[in-house]
């Protein structure tokens, strides 16, 4: 990737006056977009207690698959991991985002790697670019960690951030089984499809930014990964989704996980669930935090319609290897559904 200047840093020199954003972060497109206000409109909610209690799993996991097919977006709630722990992540990473860019930048990305504080996806140096900086970390397995990238400061980043990669990989499990068994498929499928649940992260710091209309805080994409669980780090909300051509902006729950369903998922169950065009917005007045975890397929895997989904069927996407997959995602433009149109059939 390209690299480029921080837009905290860039936001802050500009200081409280109102200014211009400069032309590389301008996006014509915004403006003319229809979007549908949060409050409006309900995303699915589900309840992972009740996907665990035998008495409602059923009706659950019905919900679930509705989800997924219709949305590819729901609200997670009772899903079992501690607020205190969730507090604990919250803060640490407004700190490390709080510090002057001099002590972030000992974590920078280097050259060719995508772990690390920065960008992804800047390609040219002529492309638009997003109103953000991002701290991107390969969290499991332990053995992919890449500790030169894991923040030091605060001093409790490294512990907490282990703490709770392990409790997510928990609860995407969960997730996986419930799906599976949505999908009419074993309950162990997309499980071993995701085998050693591979997890990263993608931490996201908005700026506020005079001229939120005419910006974007994260361009317009799919995810290229099976499952994305989002927590709203600090209550400010950004997040919107496209149905229907239109942008709808979520509201996350208190406490919530805003999870959607990746490119892999999409593939994996042959077009049942949808890998569903997202983006985050920016706001004048408040800065924004967000995390997403994202669940990855085993990388020995083939990324493909899954045969016992198609049991014969017509395969609506090619498949290829997880390398081919991969290198095609990261050297695409992050651009809407470009890449995944290109992988149908
Ligand atoms: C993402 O799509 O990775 C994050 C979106 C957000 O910050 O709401
Ligand atoms: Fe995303």
């Amino acid at each position: 990737f390209v690299q480029v200047e921080s837009v905290q840093a860039l936001a802050s020199n500009f200081g409280a006056s109102y200014y211009e954003v400069p032309d590389r972060y301008i996006r014509p497109e915004v403006e003319a977009d229809t979007v549908i206000e949060k409050g409006s409109f309900e995303l699915p909610v589900i309840d992972l207690a009740k996907l665990r209690d035998s008495q409602f799993s059923q009706a659950e996991i019905a919900k679930l698959g509705c989800a997924c097919g219709d949305w590819g977006f729901f609200q997670l709630i009772n899903h079992g991991v501690d607020k205190d722990l969730l507090e604990r992540v919250k803060a640490d990473i407004t700190a490390f985002f709080n510090l002057p860019l001099k002590q972030k930048e000992a974590v920078a990305i280097a050259n060719n790697g995508i772990d690390g504080f920065g960008h992804h996806f800047v390609v040219s140096n002529e492309q638009k670019l997003d109103w953000a900086d991002m701290l991107y970390l390969t969290t499991q397995p332990v053995s992919e960690r890449n500790l030169l990238f894991w923040p030091t400061n605060p001093p409790t980043f490294r512990d907490t951030f282990d703490e709770y990669s392990l409790k997510l990989n928990k609860v995407t499990g969960e997730l996986l089984v419930a799906m599976s068994k949505d999908l009419g498929i074993q309950s162990d499928v997309l499980f071993n499809l995701f085998k050693g649940l591979p997890q990263s992260m993608r931490m996201n710091y908005y700026p506020p930014c005079p001229q939120p209309e005419k910006a974007l805080g994260l361009t317009a994409h799919t995810d290229g990964v099976g499952l994305t669980l989002l927590l709203n780090v600090n209550d400010v909300q950004g997040l919107q989704i496209r149905k229907d051509k239109m942008w709808f902006g979520v509201e996350a729950l208190p406490g919530a996980f805003v999870v959607n369903i990746g490119n892999v998922l999409e593939i994996a169950s042959n077009g049942k669930y949808r890998s569903i065009e997202h983006r985050a917005v920016v706001n004048t007045t408040k800065e924004r935090i967000s995390i997403a975890n994202f669940q990855s397929q085993c990388h020995l895997e083939t990324v493909g319609p899954l045969p016992e989904v198609v049991r014969g069927g017509k395969e609506n996407y090619k498949s290829l290897s997880y390398g081919e997959y991969f290198k095609g995602y990261f050297s695409a433009k992050l651009e809407g559904r470009n890449y995944m149109e290109s992988l149908k059939i």
